[in-house]
């Protein structure tokens, strides 16, 4: 196992009726702005209950902020924000309302330039407002963890910093009940990819790291069809809302090398083609799991024993077994493997690694041994 540090102090308040702590968890002088997405939480009762619980408060609100949050839009909400006088911000709704208010958090108090630099090219910053969050879509991990994705145009980047954790994070399953089947499955398939891409490398002796996501990998498989076929099994929502904040609060990646290619080709997927995060992650990782087989074939094999109980003795079929597993539990999910499925030929590869090279995303995976070419060749194994 390699050495670590490993803090996560985002404070979780877990299960039905937690949004009524919100007044405990905000201070009580603060200028506060919720921040949410295009409306679902209008219809399931998650803002009535927010508007319950800021009582007496002084809040407003910015809405609207859409899937893959946009630079622009976030502006405007920096500008609200420093025009008003905020000084809390509180995330309401799935992954792209948290990371679009991480980045508000940190471009309000930008004192370089152009706030683009924090994602352009990782400026650093010494200041970004407080936030908290109440999730409604389980997904990202983007609750307890320092990372925040935003899209300009055909560039979608993601910066990290701990003062954009949010200081804690409102985890009510039932919230969850209203999604629509595509969004469950998305939020299943990028958790489960998660897990992967921390725990399908090389072993290094991480026996706490791997029986930790081989576990949380299990849950998936076993509760995420149950939120298709019971959408109001509370118990089914609740593992499967801690089972995704833990695939990316940092615990299960400590001290064991990690592989965020799929996410960085998944990402050019959805910049230059407009597929969800989950679809783009469902089309590359399979392909490239063959791709890589060899470099990851020990950790393929236990994959293969342990989370899919794939028994065969050459280990090249144990591995593919174990990865036409994987891609039956995404289409199980809904979520299609192909770039067929979402309308889409050869013709996209060239865009896509040349985007690649535009943010120097040359030399990806655990090895550093993914280049352009190789994308290509993944991308053409998942026509
Ligand atoms: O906008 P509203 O009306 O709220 O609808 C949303 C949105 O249309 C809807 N939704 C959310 N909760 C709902 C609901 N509909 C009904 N009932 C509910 N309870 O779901 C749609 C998708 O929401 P979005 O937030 O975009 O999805 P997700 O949570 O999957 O977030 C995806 C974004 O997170 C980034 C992705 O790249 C993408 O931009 N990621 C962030 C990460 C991080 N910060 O650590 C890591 C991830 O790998 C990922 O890259
Ligand atoms: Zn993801």
């Amino acid at each position: 196992m390699h050495n670590f540090q490993y803090s996560n102090p985002t404070r979780v308040c877990f299960g039905e009726g937690q949004i009524a702590s919100l007044p405990e968890l905000i201070p009580a002088d603060s200028r506060v702005l919720v921040l949410y997405g295009g409306g679902s939480i209008k219809h399931n009762g998650v803002y009535d209950q927010l508007v319950a619980a800021l009582a007496g408060r002084d809040w407003q609100e910015f809405s609207g902020i859409g899937a893959n949050p946009q630079y622009d839009q976030l502006m405007e909400a920096v500008a609200l924000v420093k025009r008003e006088g905020i000084d809390f911000l509180l995330a309401v709704g799935g992954g792209s309302v948290v990371d679009g208010t991480k980045f508000v958090a940190a471009a309000a108090c930008y004192q370089g330039e152009d706030p683009w630099d924090i994602l352009k090219s990782g400026a650093p910053f010494e200041r970004a407002l407080p936030l908290g969050c109440v999730l409604t879509l389980p997904a990202t991990g983007s609750e307890s963890n320092p990372a925040a994705v935003v899209s300009r145009g055909d560039a979608k980047l993601s910066f990290y910093n701990p003062l954009v954790l949010p200081q804690f994070a409102v985890l009510d399953p039932t919230t969850t009940y209203s999604l629509p089947p595509r969004q469950v499955g998305n939020g299943v398939v990028d958790a489960f990819v998660h897990i992967l891409e921390q725990y399908l490398t090389f072993p290094v002796g991480g026996d706490v790291q791997d029986r930790l996501a081989e576990g949380l990998l299990q849950v998936l498989i076993d509760n995420g069809p149950l939120a298709l076929s019971e959408p109001q099994n509370y118990q089914v929502r609740a593992n499967i809302m801690w089972a995704a904040s833990l695939a990316l609060n940092g615990l299960i990646g400590r001290g064991v090398p990690h592989d965020w290619s799929s996410h960085a080709i998944g990402h050019q997927l959805t910049a230059l083609y407009g597929l969800d995060h989950a679809q783009s992650l469902a089309v590359v990782l399979p392909s490239l799991l063959r791709e890589q087989s060899a470099q990851k074939q020990e950790k393929l094999c236990q994959y293969a024993k342990r989370v899919w109980q794939a028994s065969r003795e050459d280990k090249a079929l144990r591995i593919e077994e174990a990865i036409i597993r994987t891609e039956q539990f995404f289409q199980q999910m809904g979520v299609g493997t192909r770039l067929s499925d979402y309308s889409l030929n050869e013709s996209c590869i060239p865009a896509i690694c040349s985007n690649l090279k535009r943010f120097e995303l040359t030399a990806l995976g655990e090895h550093q041994d993914i280049d352009p070419d190789k994308v290509a060749r993944i991308l053409s194994h998942a026509l």
